[in-house]
């Protein structure tokens, strides 16, 4: 059965591992960056993830104990910028994805806005994102204009609080 839950400090080795076999396939796809870096959910450090799960809303995804996906949402006033939702190889295209954006965002009711940026190079993403109320708002390239990234935002009715 899948679960919903805030990630923990222990299950921050797996999220980033889960992250890193769900971004490969875009990571070969772009190859290296100007920088000569790999692209940021690729070279993103267990720190930073470990900083999120102690400062900002990070979800995980379970099947029964296994954990097959993750999302944070990084809050600054009234908006909410989502980072790395993830599902675990094997996991895709059953939901697992859907389940976590929409917990995130139930569980971050009192902002405006949700915030994110995803490549365009993945023919799915946009879309995925349209279907759950993401409207593009820009597209900006990068790395010499091999990399077009779609920023994506969806406006919601903030929750008042007490009510
Ligand atoms: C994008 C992602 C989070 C979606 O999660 P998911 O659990 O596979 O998605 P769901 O099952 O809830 O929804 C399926 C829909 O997502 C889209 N999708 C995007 N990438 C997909 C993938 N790799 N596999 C299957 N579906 C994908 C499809 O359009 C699919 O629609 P369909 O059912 O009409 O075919 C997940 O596939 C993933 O981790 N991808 C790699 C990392 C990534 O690109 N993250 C988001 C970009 S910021």
């Amino acid at each position: 059965m899948l679960t919903i839950e805030s990630a923990s400090l222990e299950d921050a080795p797996t999220m980033l591992d889960i992250q890193r076999r769900a971004f490969a396939k875009e990571g070969r796809r772009v190859g290296s960056l100007e920088d000569g870096q790999q692209i940021p959910p690729l070279a993103e450090s267990l720190e930073s993830i470990i900083e999120h799960i102690q400062t900002q809303t990070a979800l995980v995804a379970r099947d029964d104990e296994r954990i097959v996906g993750a999302v944070r949402g990084i809050v600054t006033d009234q908006a909410c910028v989502i980072r790395a939702l993830v599902v675990d190889i094997g996991y895709q295209g059953r939901g697992v994805g859907s389940s976590l954006l929409q917990a995130l965002e139930r569980k971050l009711a009192q902002v405006s806005r949700f915030d994110l940026t995803t490549n365009m190079l993945m023919e799915n993403n946009v879309t995925f994102y349209e279907r759950h109320g993401y409207r593009l708002a820009e597209v900006t390239h990068h790395s010499q204009k091999r990399i077009p990234l779609a920023q994506m935002t969806k406006r919601v009715a903030p929750a008042i609080s007490g009510a």
